[in-house]
């Protein structure tokens, strides 16, 4: 019994992690690095604490793909020099907290 619980409990972990499609990326270093660089422009444009951009009807982002592609695009505008791992912590927090791909 205990060893079925075991198995079944690892399961739901690998499939979670699975699951994520920037496994790579931590996210709580993403969400200070957005709260430093990102959140008060987008506030400023949608109002609110930033978020609504990332959950408005016509979100441009509809892939993880388009998602780290934007990231890239605004890294890039800004002159940020975030690296390709910096990218992928902001990717994370993005995605677990807003956008959801699970690939
Ligand atoms: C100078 C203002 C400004 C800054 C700074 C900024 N953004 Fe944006 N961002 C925008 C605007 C405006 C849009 C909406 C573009 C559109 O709708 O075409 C946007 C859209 C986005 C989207 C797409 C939202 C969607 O529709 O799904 C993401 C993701 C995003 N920004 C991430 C970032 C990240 C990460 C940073 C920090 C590196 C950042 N932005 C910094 C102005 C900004």
């Amino acid at each position: 019994m205990k060893k079925v619980c075991i198995t079944s409990f690892m399961l739901v972990i690998f499939s979670q992690a699975y699951a994520e499609p920037f496994k790579e990326g931590d996210p709580k270093i993403g969400k200070a690095m957005i709260e430093k660089n990102c959140i008060s422009c987008h506030a400023s444009q949608y109002g609110g604490d930033g978020s609504e951009i990332y959950t408005r009807e016509y979100r441009k982002v509809k892939t993880s793909a388009g998602l780290i592609a934007q990231i890239r695009n605004c890294n890039t505008n800004l002159g940020l020099k975030w690296f390709e791992d910096e990218e992928l912590h902001v990717a994370s927090y993005l995605n677990k907290t807003y956008y959801k791909f699970e690939k």
